[in-house]
């Protein structure tokens, strides 16, 4: 009597089938969101570019924690359309060359909600729109838009909050120089257990704390 192949098994066949509409889901996914970055950097390059490194250094982060491997490109995707809600905000805003007033600052503030607002329905396996949303909250609740803490931030955006402050220092910004590495690993030591959370400012400092340049860790794809 022949034996029977399990790969004719109807059941085995079904789920060879769910398994490869999971994985081209996850790739539609995947491009739908580089083509939201694609579109983003045609309009401005400078928040696509740094939206591009907090992902890389994001990732880096999570791998360091451990994370699996969905995870990671979750928070890697996050990162890259993180700031997709500054697309409502006047680009003389987001480009001005010296410091914003107040008014100017609540604007730009918005962009957190914005962003949420427009991927929230958004049906993707991950939640991005909550990170996005999440991205500027604190873990001592001093962030922004819900004024969220602890636990009630995802881990994706705490880890976000930790990889746009060192890409926030290590770059250049419209209204002033780089700061450099070394001061931006300075302010993940100050802030570990207060605005940010500890163990993701510990995975941070193993990864990048005595890194010269973050050169290497920007050139890796996810
Ligand atoms: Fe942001």
């Amino acid at each position: 009597m022949q034996q029977e192949h399990l790969d004719d098994h109807p059941d085995a066949s079904m789920a060879q089938a769910l398994e490869q509409a999971r994985t081209d889901l996850a790739l539609t996914q995947r491009e739908t969101i580089q083509a939201i970055f694609k579109t983003m950097e045609s309009r401005d390059a400078y928040t696509a570019g740094h939206q591009k490194q907090v992902a890389l250094i994001a990732a880096a982060i999570a791998e360091e924690l451990g994370l699996s491997a969905d995870d990671i490109q979750s928070i890697y995707l996050a990162g890259l359309v993180h700031d997709i809600g500054k697309i409502a905000i006047p680009s003389e805003i987001l480009t001005k060359p010296s410091r914003l007033t107040h008014i100017e600052m609540q604007l730009v503030q918005q962009h957190a909600q914005i962003g949420y607002e427009i991927l929230k329905d958004v049906p993707f396996p991950w939640p991005i729109a909550e990170m996005v949303h999440q991205h500027h909250e604190r873990m001592d609740g001093s962030g922004y838009p819900q004024k969220l803490s602890g636990d009630e931030i995802c881990i994706g955006a705490r880890i976000l909050a930790v990889a746009d402050t060192i890409e926030s220092m290590a770059f250049h910004r419209p209204y002033r120089v780089a700061l450099g590495l070394k001061a931006a690993m300075d302010v993940i030591r100050a802030c570990a257990g207060k605005e940010l959370d500890q163990s993701v400012a510990q995975a941070t400092l193993r990864v990048m704390g005595e890194l010269q340049t973050l050169d290497k860790l920007l050139e890796r794809k996810f």
